[in-house]
């Protein structure tokens, strides 16, 4: 069987002596949504840094549309069309909304305004606080901020940490749209969700990691509709 365009394989290492993960596997198909879920501490954030690159492991690989990357650095890794928005410090605070976007094509060497002009497209809101320091914006307005640098490169596979972290139940909903958008345009989304529900009802696949494991891999639909999933992990 073919490989999804991005897996991390059976991945097994941590941050020392230790390991995190155990064996643990990730995946998304081209333009699909695939949703990481899972107690606090479950290895969530450890398996999307082993993904991408940020993490050296002791077993397992990663795949990027057929290609062993497992040896390369996260900067080779944006060069291929990889995207990364981590759960923290993922803006910068002093720096203006347009200047963090600018900030986010780096690698490039071409013109940037049509791409800026897509981020703004995508999130009007952001075009209004272009002049404004990031840090000035609400939770939600950052996140935007996140993800719009992350889109500077033009990736092909958009990895994101807990994007709706700390904002309301509205602004989540928008933010998930602003997600399935951009799946749409055929960019692959990995993302973790504390918002565990809300998540997997908008995968394609859905990963329920425990302590550096996979306990349960299904479409979102089937993970929703799991009882046991239900009542370990969805709060019934
Ligand atoms: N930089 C680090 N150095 C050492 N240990 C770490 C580091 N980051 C995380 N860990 C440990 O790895 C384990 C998994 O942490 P991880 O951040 O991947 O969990 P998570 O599933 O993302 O949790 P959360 O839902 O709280 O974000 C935890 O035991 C944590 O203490
Ligand atoms: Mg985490």
């Amino acid at each position: 069987m073919a490989d999804p365009f991005l897996i991390g394989d059976e991945m097994t290492g941590g941050y020392g002596a230790a390991d995190i993960l155990h064996g643990c596997t990730v995946a998304v198909e081209k333009g699909e949504i695939a949703v990481i879920v899972g107690p606090n501490g479950a290895g969530k954030s450890t398996a999307m840094k082993a993904v991408f690159g940020m993490l050296a492991l002791r077993g397992g690989g990663v795949r990027l549309n057929g290609e062993d990357i497992t040896a390369l650095t996260p900067q080779a890794r944006v060069a291929k069309g990889m995207a990364f928005v981590p759960q923290t410090n993922n803006i910068f605070a002093s720096m203006t909304v347009e200047e963090n976007l600018e900030m986010g094509a780096f690698l490039r060497r071409d013109d940037i305004a049509a791409t800026i002009e897509e981020v703004y497209h995508l999130f009007p809101i952001l075009r209004e606080k272009r002049r404004q320091a990031a840090g000035e914006l609400s939770g939600g307005q950052r996140q935007q901020v996140a993800v719009g640098r992350a889109l500077m490169t033009r990736p092909s596979v958009l990895m994101l940490d807990e994007p709706t972290a700390g904002v309301s139940p509205i602004v989540m909903d928008e933010l998930f749209d602003r997600i399935i958008e951009v799946a749409r345009t055929g960019i692959s989304i990995l993302m973790v969700e504390q918002n565990a529900r809300q998540a997997l009802e908008i995968a394609d696949k859905g990963y329920v990691l425990v302590q550096g494991r996979n306990a349960y891999t299904d479409t979102g639909k089937a993970l929703l509709a799991d009882p046991e999933v239900r009542r370990t992990f969805l709060g019934g």
